[in-house]
Formats: structure tokens, sequence, C-alpha cells
């Protein structure tokens, strides 16, 4: 049997600035009103950089887990806002955490930390010990902050996760990860410029790619529905996530959501929300998560996860 692996810490950052709805009414023709209800949010967090934001949920992680950085064998950073063209921005995070394993980032735009879970753990499989996934997006960067229809909604953020091998068991118990690049131009941002995105028809996506990739990985985990103690989804828009809870047969007692005060923040948004689950004391050793969801490409991605160090 392959080993297997289990996550031993977790980390976030956050940037200082925060936006509220009403400061956005100030320069935008839109209204705190509009924007709860058709989005869920009500403030934001705006600034840093990639490097900064996944350098600081990184260091926490570690911390929490309770090892030392020479214990990382490899950083994988999920990020659609990377600081620089070259090199990858966990080349700099490597170095400010003073790691001394292999990085590299992925894209898979909102979709990123799950697909980087799956990466993570395919690394653990064949030989890494331990693992660190940093999922960390600064979207402020490629949004245009006149546009209301993308500014009201993307902001930024960093979570992280430390997996650990396990010889005789495995909480990972099931996964899914796809994409259909015929959506790419429904988001998209050209090289130096600013996000563009077909809101109504990114919605009804993105529900059905959501629901469609949490039946395959509960399918894969020989699990339903009724065995999920908590939903964590990327944070999009509360009307994604209610319609998508909905169709899964999941109340909404049982999301985790953090859209209010994060808005979407692309790769960080599963972890935060996750985190967020942590400290409120809503997840137990021996829950079963389901992290489920979208991003540009148009990518989805699940997994099924077995709590518990
Ligand atoms: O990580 C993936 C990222 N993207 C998403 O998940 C986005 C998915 N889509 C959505 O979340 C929603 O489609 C939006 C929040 C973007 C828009 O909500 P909607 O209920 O689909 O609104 P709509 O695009 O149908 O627009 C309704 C109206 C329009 O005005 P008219 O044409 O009816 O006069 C918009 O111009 O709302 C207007 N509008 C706004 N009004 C006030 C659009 N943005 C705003 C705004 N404030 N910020």
């Amino acid at each position: 049997m392959l080993p297997g692996a289990a996550v031993v810490g977790w980390g976030t950052a956050l940037p200082p600035v925060v936006v509220t709805n009403k400061d956005l009414e100030a320069y935008l023709d839109t209204s705190d009103e509009w924007i709860t209800e058709r989005t869920g949010i009500k403030e934001r967090r705006i600034g840093g950089t990639v490097a900064e934001l996944a350098t600081q949920a990184g260091k926490m992680a570690i911390v929490n887990s309770g090892i030392v950085p020479s214990d990382i064998d490899l950083l994988v950073l999920a990020t659609t806002t990377p600081d620089e063209s070259v090199p990858a921005t966990s080349a700099v995070v490597h170095s400010a955490l003073g790691l001394s394993g292999a990085a590299f980032d992925i894209n898979a735009a909102c979709s990123g930390f799950v697909y980087g879970l799956t990466v993570a753990r395919g690394a653990i499989a064949t030989g890494c010990s331990r693992v660190l996934l940093i999922g960390a997006d600064v979207l402020s960067r490629i949004t245009d902050k006149m546009d209301r229809s993308t500014a009201v909604l993307f902001a930024d953020g960093a979570g992280a996760l430390i997996l650990e091998r396990r010889e005789d068991s495995d909480n990972f118990l099931g996964w899914d990860i796809g994409i259909d690049g015929s959506l790419h131009d429904l988001l998209y941002a050209e090289l130096g410029g600013y996000i563009k995105m077909q809101g109504r028809d990114v919605f009804r996506k993105a529900v059905q790619a959501m629901v469609g990739s949490a039946r395959s990985a509960l399918e894969r985990a020989s699990l339903t529905t009724d065995d999920i103690s908590l939903v964590v989804p990327h944070q999009a828009n509360l009307r994604i996530i209610e319609a998508a809870a909905a169709r899964l047969n999941i109340p909404m007692e049982r999301v985790a959501v953090s859209i209010d005060h994060n808005g979407n923040t692309s790769s960080a948004s599963i972890p935060l929300a996750l985190v967020d689950a942590i400290d409120a004391g809503r997840i137990a050793d021996g829950d079963i998560i389901l992290l489920t969801g979208f991003g540009a490409g148009m990518t989805w991605a699940s997994a099924v996860i077995r709590w518990g160090r």
C-alpha cells in the first residue's frame, strides 16, 4: 500500500487594510445593499504581495505543526497572481521561510488550492515526508478598481496547510480535479490587464461544476453527503455557495462561509474559510470535510478529507 497523509498544521495571512462596502460606495456606482444581497460580501482585505502573504501564512503553519522549516521537503504555492513572471513566487517564499526542499508554483485559478492538495498528496505518495501547500493571491493587482462588476468581489489573502506522511493510514479519502478549457473566456485577464468576467455565465457553470466535482470526489471516497460534517466551498458568491449546497442536499449549518469578511481571494479562499471553521471550533478529529471549488479555466476541484493529525 502507498503511504498516506494527514494535515498537521495550518496558517493564514490577510493584509491589514479593510475595505468595506461603504468605502466602495464612495467612488463606485454601487451600494452596500446591492453587494450584500447579490454576493454576501460586507468587507474584504486588500494589499501586500503574494510572497509576503504566503510567507506569513506558511510561517504560521510551520509553527502550528510544531516542526522546523528543514522538515519540509516540498513547497507547492497555488497562485494566479504571481509577483513576477520569472521566477516562480515560491522561490521567494522558499528563501524567506528558510526551507531546504523543492518548490514550485501551480495556477488553476480559484481551484488552485485543491489542485495543490492533490499534487501535495501525490508527492507524499511518491516519497516526500512533509509538504507545505500555500494558496495565496493578490487579486487586487489584476482588478480594475473602477469596474463595479469585479471590484466589489475580488480581494487578497493567503492560507496554508502542512501535509505529513503516514505509513499505515490515509486521511485523503477521495478527490476530483478537472477543467473545461473551452470556457476560458468566461473569466480571464490578459498579461498586464484586468479581469474580464461574464458574471452570470460563470455563476451558472460554477454551481454545476462544484456539484459535479463534489459528487465525483464523494463517490471515489465511497461516501455520501450524509457523511460530510462540513463543506468548505470556494468563496466567490454566497448565492453560488447556497445553490450548490442545496443541490447537494447539505444544510447551510454544515457549510463554511467566510466571504462576508474576506471577499473572493481565489487560491486562498478555501484555506481561509477552513481555518476560520477550525478557529470557531466547528471541526473535530474524525470529521469528514469536503473541500470544493471552481475557477477560471474553467477549472473545478474537490477533496474529501478525514480531519485529524
Ligand atoms: O472565482 C470565480 C469568480 N467569479 C464568480 O464566481 C462570479 C460569478 N458571478 C457572480 O457572482 C454574479 O453574477 C455577480 C455578483 C458578478 C453579479 O450578480 P448578478 O446577480 O448576476 O447581477 P447581473 O450581472 O445580472 O447584473 C444585474 C444588474 C446589472 O444592471 P442592469 O443591467 O440590470 O441595469 C448590473 O449592471 O446589477 C448591475 N451591477 C451592479 N449594481 C450595483 C453589476 N455590478 C453591480 C454593482 N453594484 N457592484
